[in-house]
């Protein structure tokens, strides 16, 4: 392949391999003969060695990982870069101008505008954005906030606590409103701060329980276009493991549309983003979390014909999506499986000189 192949870099994809693999798929479908570049800290994790080439970069708070970052974009020239992971994205969008900077090298680079991105790392500050834009969200206040805490348990039944600069559930407790402070002195205890000087109880939030039934929804702007809702994917969850969606069943897009018009134009999103939202009997949605990138819930979206890696490579590479990538059935049910692959064979093992990347060693269902 020459400097010229089409290229998609996937960033720390870790354990979701299915990204390269679907990202490959597009390629295909697209009757492009593409390239998937990872790029991982880890040589030993799932994902480093599984794409058609494997870049290994510092970590992201490396001083060294932008001037590699960028040599690696000089040399490869991808049409398209993501991440899937939180910490880089704030890197790239937020603590640096590495993302405008690839894009300047004519990378399209999805994402939010920076006081998004920032706020989808901050529970407390994403309400406030999404209260101002007319998106309903539990009313949220800091751990710290007695007399916002005291507002709240007046007229709620139940109260959740959570790390405000959380993720996967991280300090989550739901709690009838006698036991908020006990459960805001405990969520303290393990809080994430930023460097900003937070006291450990503003570094939680507390909230109402929000009503109805929790949803992922994909929200994916227009990749060259930023604002422009371009498509929305829905599921119902049914199960959650770890924080993230384990069982889910697609439904229709229609509730969640104008919250994610609201949402898109007001983040200049490009791309996809995850968010949990909740639907009551009534078909009011509280939209509670946004996280920037693809997220654990859009395999489901994607298993009932849904196709964002291809919406994707085609807006990379100058061809038409067409609409069908963001058409699925409704009424899917998927579950997660788990999944192993050897990544550092033992030197001598029978195939391990020939091993390379993209070639799969042993992956087995477990
Ligand atoms: N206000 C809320 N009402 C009901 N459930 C909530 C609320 N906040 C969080 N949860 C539950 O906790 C999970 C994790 O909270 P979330 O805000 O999504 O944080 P993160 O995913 O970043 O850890 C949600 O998926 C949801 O099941
Ligand atoms: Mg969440």
């Amino acid at each position: 392949m020459t400097e010229q192949t089409p290229t998609v870099v996937i960033g720390s994809a870790g354990r979701r391999l299915y990204l390269i693999d679907w990202f490959r798929d597009a390629f295909t479908s697209l009757g492009l003969e593409g390239r998937v570049v990872v790029t991982e800290n880890d040589p030993s994790s799932a994902s480093a060695s599984y794409g058609d080439l494997a870049r290994m970069l510092p970590r992201y708070d490396d001083p060294a990982y932008g001037p590699e970052l960028l040599g690696m974009v000089d040399e490869l020239r991808p049409g398209l870069f993501i991440t899937a992971n939180d910490y880089e994205l704030m890197h790239l969008h937020v603590t640096t101008d590495l993302a405008q900077a690839m894009r300047e090298r004519g990378v399209l680079v999805p994402g939010v505008s920076r006081a998004w991105q920032r706020a989808c790392a901050d529970k407390l500050l994403m309400a406030q954005l999404l209260t101002r834009i007319g998106v309903p969200t539990p009313v949220t206040v800091a751990g710290g906030d007695t007399e916002g805490i005291d507002a709240l348990r007046r007229d709620a039944e139940e109260l959740v606590v959570k790390h405000r600069l959380g993720s996967g559930s991280s300090g989550l407790a739901v709690v009838p409103p006698s036991q908020v402070e006990s459960a805001v002195r405990a969520a303290a205890r393990t809080a994430p701060t930023s460097s900003s000087s937070i006291t450990a109880e503003d570094a939680v939030i507390v909230q109402p329980k929000a009503a109805g039934v929790e949803h992922g929804v994909d929200l994916v702007g227009d990749l060259t276009s930023p604002g422009v809702l371009s498509g929305v994917l829905a599921r119902r969850k049914l199960r959650m493991r770890a924080g993230e969606t384990d069982k889910a069943v697609t439904v229709g897009p229609e509730p969640f549309l104008d919250p994610a018009r609201r949402i898109a134009e007001a983040a200049d999103l490009a791309g996809l983003i995850d968010v949990d939202m909740f639907l009551d009997g009534d078909g009011a949605v509280s939209v509670i979390d946004i996280n920037p990138r693809f997220g654990g819930g859009y395999p489901f979206v994607h298993l009932a014909g849904a196709d964002v890696p291809r919406y994707c490579v085609a807006r990379a590479f100058g061809l038409d999506p067409g609409a069908s990538w963001q058409e699925y059935e409704t009424g899917v049910v998927s579950a997660k499986h788990e999944s192993v692959r050897v990544t550092t064979p033992a030197p001598g093992a029978p195939g391990a000189a020939a091993l390379s990347p993209g070639e799969p060693a042993v992956t087995a269902a477990v």
